[in-house]
């Protein structure tokens, strides 16, 4: 393994750091936070992530001890650098008497060697923290200290062992970036030439894939149509040629209108060989049933695409067959991938069946480590068409889990907080009783969506939006009436589960919010825009929700400020559709919402 490994402590950064040392030109690899030196073999340098624990705690998470045996540089960070006092022989850790959260002032209290190069004497850093370095390890100094904090970096020199109490790898921290950088190039000596798209890294990907599948088996690959298992797919068949090859696009019936004539037509256009379409829209329809919990519905669909892998293999030459996704690195995050990392919810290429399989070498994933960004640029690279590359995300369970769902007729409620907050923006607010996955604190959450009313005032709702889940525990989601059939008051939750008529709307009412947005979003600067249908009816019409967000990586995301003329043309579009009665504007970033709404 070359480059950097980052190990994960459960921090709500660590993906951050692993795409700061990627930004400098040099790979890295997020682990989990007992990784041994074994597995650690040819790695340039280490990074310990922060995490939410104290390492205080007996059963907090720990590194493993043969790290150090590998000589090569270590960066403690927050918690990281907590845990390197903590192992190292004469370093203590303590709770602190003043808790430190936000910025603070750091003061260089010597250069290190390449750590702080080009850092001034004093900067901004931002922290959070609870517990800090009472006293150093053996053969430590000091660096660093703020106002609160004795020993914000320390160091020794010789071994090239670092701790920092701030976080560099956020935005907040001034110098934050140079210190990453001073990290792996001066002081691991990293070159920093790494590139996803370079035609070395594209070769070691294509190695690692002739690798894992041997001299002689094949694999069948879901293909979707989407940016990831297209450019899999492609590297797949680059590295093991065409005939070794083989792409099954399954319409699962939660595709987008058009969806699967287009993605054929587009294969068969870039040179695709061996793509054949499969029709289960009646098997995955059958496998969501009358489900209404979302996390379940993903388990059901996860599971169907594994029964038509089953089908469409009776149907090929027999051989030893090994199963292809576009899996991409934040799939594997957010289904609790590392160790510490929580259960957001479960993408469909994760599912526990297929868990198995990957540690069984069952499973072919060639694009596990990176994020879509890399995953683009490696498809442009290797000269695929716009149409498939420039696309934005859609996941594998498609519209199903945008169809919410649930068992109980609920009415509006009234909270006298959330009324209050909003009262200040001269807006009216009410609690929708339809629950929905939020990601907060690095903790899955599954709560309820503030809802708008008033006069639209872009500044007014981007304030107020955080401002009420920041305060409302049981709400991760806020979202801004615009317009409706007849009156907001008849409008009732009523009982729903996913149905083919229901499934028609959605689609309709996002092929229309899809060219709306494409003739405004001519930059491209929205990531993507899921339309979600809720079960908030009147006379059987069914609200629909839109939310453009604009994102790097979908790891984090802003809703997309829409002018509100726009807003006003969406709500006319959708509210034309038979069967929608209502329009809402989602005004949530991630976090504390997912960008998918489910
Ligand atoms: P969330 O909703 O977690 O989404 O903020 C982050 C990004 O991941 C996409 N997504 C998926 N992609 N299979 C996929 O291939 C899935 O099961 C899945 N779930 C979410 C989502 O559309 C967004 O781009």
């Amino acid at each position: 393994m070359q480059g950097i490994a980052v190990l994960d402590a459960g921090g709500q950064y660590c993906h951050l750091l692993a795409r700061r040392v990627r930004e400098a030109g040099v790979q890295s690899h997020v682990l989990p936070i007992g990784t041994t030196a074994d597995q650690l073999a040819g790695i340039s340098g280490i990074i310990i992530s922060g995490g939410p624990r104290s390492v205080t705690e007996h059963d907090s998470p720990r590194i493993h001890p043969s790290i150090f045996s590998l000589n090569v540089p270590i960066l403690g960070i927050c918690y990281g650098h907590q845990l390197l006092a903590a192992t190292l022989p004469g370093g203590v850790v303590k709770p602190s008497y003043s808790r430190e959260y936000g910025l603070a002032k750091l003061n260089l209290t010597r250069a290190s060697d390449g750590l702080f190069t080009g850092v001034p004497a004093a900067s901004r850093v931002w922290v959070s923290h609870g517990d800090s370095v009472e006293r150093l390890p053996d053969g430590f100094e000091t660096l660093g200290s703020t106002e609160d904090c004795a020993v914000a970096a320390m160091g020794n020199s010789e071994r090239k062992i670092f701790g920092v109490q701030f976080h560099p790898e956020v935005t907040h921290s001034e110098y934050g970036k140079q210190v990453l950088e001073n990290f792996v190039r001066h002081v691991c000596r990293c070159d920093s030439k790494w590139k996803p798209s370079s035609a070395e890294t594209i070769e070691a990907i294509e190695a690692d894939i002739k690798a894992t599948v041997g001299p002689s088996k094949k694999v069948l690959f879901f293909v979707s149509g989407g940016v990831d298992s297209t450019v899999a797919y492609k590297l797949c068949q680059n590295a093991l040629g065409p005939e070794r090859v083989h792409g099954v696009y399954v319409d699962t019936g939660f595709m987008r209108k058009g969806e699967s004539a287009d993605v054929m037509a587009a294969y068969e256009k870039a040179g695709f060989k061996n793509v054949r379409l499969r029709d289960a829209s009646a098997e995955f329809l059958a496998a969501v049933g009358t489900e209404t919990n979302p996390e379940v519905k993903r388990k059901r669909i996860g599971v169907s695409f594994l029964a038509v892998e089953n089908d469409v293999l009776e149907q090929l030459p027999a051989g030893d067959w090994l199963l292809g996704q576009g899996t991409i690195y934040p799939d594997t995050i957010e289904s609790g991938g590392t160790r510490e990392s929580a259960l957001i919810k479960t993408h469909h290429n994760r599912v526990p069946e297929l868990l198995r399989r990957i540690e069984a070498g069952e499973v072919v994933e060639p694009l596990a480590q990176f994020y879509k960004d890399e995953v683009r640029a490696i498809g442009r690279a290797l000269g695929l068409p716009a149409q498939l590359i420039e696309k934005q995300p859609f996941p594998g369970p498609g519209l199903a889990v945008r169809f919410l769902c649930t068992d109980e007729a609920a009415a509006w409620s009234e909270n006298s907080k959330l009324s209050e907050v909003a009262a200040g923006f001269k807006l009216k607010a009410r609690v929708l009783p339809v629950r929905g996955v939020g990601v907060q604190g690095d903790e899955r959450t599954y709560a309820h969506t503030a809802l708008l009313t008033g006069t639209y005032h872009e500044g007014d709702v981007a304030e107020l939006s955080p401002a009420i889940t920041n305060s409302l525990r049981d709400v991760n989601r806020v979202v801004f009436w615009t317009g409706c059939k007849g009156s907001i008051e008849d409008f009732r939750v009523e009982p729903t589960t996913t149905s083919r008529e229901g499934l028609d709307v959605l689609r309709e009412a996002d092929a229309r919010v899809r060219d709306i947005l494409a003739e405004y979003d001519t930059q491209q600067r929205i990531w993507q825009c899921p339309v979600v249908m809720l079960p908030l009816k009147r006379l059987g019409e069914s609200a629909i929700a839109i939310r453009p967000v604009e994102s790097h990586d979908g790891m984090t995301a802003q809703y997309s400020k829409l002018p509100w003329p726009i807003i006003e043309r969406i709500t006319t579009a959708v509210l034309q559709v038979p069967g929608v009665g209502a329009c809402l504007y989602d005004v949530t970033n991630k976090p504390p919402a997912t960008i998918e709404w489910e």
